[in-house]
C-alpha cells in the first residue's frame, strides 16, 4: 500500500527532483505540495513547485503557498546556487498546475483529516510550514506518520560554518518541530553530500530521453556549475531527493536513533544541529538522523521514478 506524503519545499533544483521522486515512486502517493520561502521567495518557489509537477505531467496533486517567512527571523535565500528565480539554468514554462487558494496550513490540515491513514510530511525547506501546522493544529499531530526533513548536518555546515541553509533559515520551526514528538527524520549534509550528480549520473537521467529528464538535464547543467563555482563541487550534492528516498525505499538511507538539538542563541553558531550520536549528553533520543547511503540504489530510485513521468 502506497505512504500517502506531503512535500513541504522550496524549489530550488534539487527540491524539484524531490517531487519527481515522490510522484513517480510506486512506493509513494503524493498527495499535496506546499511551498515555502526558502531558497528564492515563496512567489518564486510556488511557482517552481507548479512548473515541476506541470513538466513532469503530474495532475491532481493540489499546490499551496505557505510561509514567505520563518517565525521570527528575517528570509535568508540562496539565489547564489539556484540563481534569481530558484531554476537557474532551463526555460522555464507557464505552469498548467493550478495555485490551490488554501494555505500551505489549510491544505496539510485538510490532506491530514481526509486521509483514511497517517500522512507522512517530507520538508525538504525551511521547516516553517510544519512548525505552523503543529502550533496552529496540535490536535492533528496524531494524523502524521511521521516527518522527514532535509536539513542539517552532523558535520559543518554550507550556509555558515556550523549551520545548514534549511537549519539558519528557520532554526526556531525547526526547534519546535522537533520538540513536538511527532517522530522526526534528520537527513543532513554528512549523508546528502554523497548523492553526487556525477557524469554517470547525468548520462542516466539524459538517457531517458523524455521531457522531463530533458528538463532535469537542464537543470543539473546549471545547479553542478553553481556548486562548482561556489563550493568548488562540479558534481553538486542533489540534498533533497535522499529525503524522499527514506520512504521510498528505506533501505537505501541508514538512520540511527540518536539526540538533536538545535542552536538558537548563538551568534556564530545559530541554526546548528546539534547531534549527540556518542550520547555524550547523556540527554533522551529524540530523532532519527541518517548516517548512511547506498548511493547506487539512491540514483537507480531517482532515474527509475523520473522514468514513470511525462
Ligand atoms: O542545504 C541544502 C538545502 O537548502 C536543500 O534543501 C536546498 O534545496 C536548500 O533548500
Ligand atoms: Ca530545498
Amino acid at each position: 500500500m502506497p505512504i500517502p506524503v506531503i512535500i513541504d519545499c522550496d524549489p530550488g533544483h534539487d527540491d524539484v527532483f524531490a517531487l519527481w521522486l515522490a510522484a513517480g515512486h510506486p512506493a509513494l502517493d503524493l498527495v499535496a505540495v506546499t511551498t515555502v520561502g526558502g531558497n528564492v521567495p515563496l512567489e518564486h518557489t510556488t511557482r517552481n513547485a507548479r512548473i515541476a509537477l506541470s513538466v513532469a505531467g503530474v495532475t491532481g496533486v493540489p499546490v499551496a503557498a505557505g510561509a514567505a517567512r520563518p517565525l521570527v527571523r528575517p528570509l535568508q535565500t540562496a539565489e547564489w546556487i539556484h540563481g534569481e528565480n530558484g531554476l537557474g539554468g532551463p526555460e522555464l514554462p507557464e505552469p498548467t498546475v493550478p495555485l490551490d487558494p488554501r494555505s500551505a496550513t489549510e491544505l496539510i490540515a485538510d490532506a491530514l483529516t481526509a486521509s483514511a491513514e497517517p500522512v507522512a510530511i517530507i520538508a525538504t525547506g525551511p521547516i516553517t510550514n510544519v512548525a505552523i501546522l503543529l502550533r496552529d493544529r496540535p490536535e492533528l499531530a496524531g494524523r502524521i506518520r511521521e516527518i522527514v526533513w532535509m536539513g542539517g548536518s552532523t558535520e559543518r555546515g554550507n550556509a555558515t560554518p556550523y549551520a545548514e541553509f534549511n537549519a539558519l533559515v528557520d532554526p526556531e520551526a525547526l526547534d519546535l518541530v522537533v520538540r513536538s514528538g511527532v517522530r522526526f527524520t534528520m537527513v543532513g549534509l554528512n549523508v546528502t553530500h554523497l548523492a553526487l550528480v556525477t557524469s554517470g549520473v547525468r548520462e542516466q537521467i539524459a538517457s531517458l530521453g523524455t521531457a522531463t529528464a530533458d528538463f532535469g538535464a537542464e537543470l543539473f547543467d546549471f545547479f553542478c556549475r553553481m556548486n562548482d563555482e561556489v563550493f568548488g563541487m562540479p558534481d553538486g550534492p542533489l540534498h533533497d531527493p535522499v529525503a524522499v528516498a527514506v520512504l521510498a525505499d528505506p533501505g537505501c538511507v541508514e538512520v540511527r536513533r540518536t539526540r538533536l538539538d538545535v542552536e538558537l542563541l548563538g551568534i556564530e553558531t545559530a541554526g546548528a544541529t546539534s547531534v549527540d550520536l556518542d550520547g555524550m549528553l547523556g540527554r533522551e533520543p529524540n530523532a532519527w538522523v541518517a548516517v548512511g547511503l547506498d548511493v547506487d540504489r539512491f540514483w537507480a530510485g531517482v532515474a527509475a521514478s523520473v522514468a514513470r513521468l511525462a
